[in-house]
């Protein structure tokens, strides 16, 4: 099924950003474990499935979790530092139905018609290419099998949605996009891709701890916090922007669905 490729280093944006960041990622809370994950366990269904791949898999924690109702999953990442933390991490937690693949989510090396469930959680807005990857996905899926998401969206208002990928972009230099959930519809419905149903959790952050896992530089975390600070009510509202003692507290709406190749 899967095939090894030559492990590259690589150089896009995502690969330096989180090849440099990798460790931190490995302890993150809220990639260890947060609402989106447990909207994703409950959105796979208890399966059981064959072959499953999960996209820019990071340190691996939404393998994880497929990994209880697949026979096999595929961790993919083209970050090779975050592969080798979802390699420690799975031997840690003995899982023996785990594989690991280095490859962009663009171009998937998997045989059409293949793979029994697609996951990916609070990955797609790195995608150099979402409409590209989501041609891949529909294309590696058997008919009828689901792919599972869960990622931040963008309000649909526009100066808002704005505001918020200005942030993300300033504070994670290879972020690209939060899309609405209007465009993710049309995104899945152009490829076949039917919604079978979502759930909408928030990911809770902490402003120090977020800027601090991406090793923002210090002037920009500086108008980072300026810009939390003082955002208009229509962001604050959005976001749940509450500053706390010297920290501000705040959260991304989340879209996490299961759409089925029809
Ligand atoms: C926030 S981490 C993912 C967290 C992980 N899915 C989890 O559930 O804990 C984002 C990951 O997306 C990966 N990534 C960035 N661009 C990608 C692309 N074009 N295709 C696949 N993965 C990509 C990065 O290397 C990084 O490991």
């Amino acid at each position: 099924m899967p095939h090894s490729h030559e492990p590259q280093t690589g150089g896009s944006a995502a690969q330096r950003m989180f090849g440099a960041q990798a460790p931190v990622y490995a302890t993150s809370q809220v990639h260890v474990h947060d609402a989106s994950l447990d909207a994703l366990r409950r959105l796979a269904g208890p399966g059981p499935y064959g072959w499953a791949l999960d996209l820019g898999t990071g340190a691996g924690f939404t393998a994880f979790a497929m990994a209880e109702c697949a026979r096999q999953v595929v961790a993919t990442d083209p970050t090779l530092p975050m592969l080798n933390q979802t390699r420690r991490l799975g031997r840690e937690r003995q899982l023996a139905n785990l594989r690991l693949c280095q490859n962009f989510a663009e171009a998937l090396p998997f045989a059409a018609a293949s793979l029994d469930l697609v996951s990916c959680r609070v990955a797609c807005h790195h995608f150099a290419d979402l409409p590209k990857a989501l041609d891949e996905v529909a294309r590696v899926l058997k008919p009828g099998a689901p792919l599972v998401v869960a990622d931040s969206v963008a309000p649909e208002a526009d100066a808002v949605a704005n505001w918020m990928n200005d942030v993300e972009l300033r504070r994670d230099y290879s972020h690209g996009r939060n899309r609405k959930v209007s465009e993710w519809r049309e995104l899945l419905e152009e490829r076949g891709l039917s919604i079978r149903g979502t759930e909408n959790p928030r990911i809770h952050l902490e402003f120090n701890d977020w800027v601090a896992r991406t090793a923002t530089p210090a002037g920009e975390v500086t108008t980072l916090r300026r810009d939390f600070l003082n955002a208009s009510p229509a962001v604050r509202e959005a976001f749940q922007i509450q500053p706390t003692g010297d920290d501000i507290h705040f959260s991304w709406p989340c879209l996490a669905f299961r759409a089925v190749k029809t």
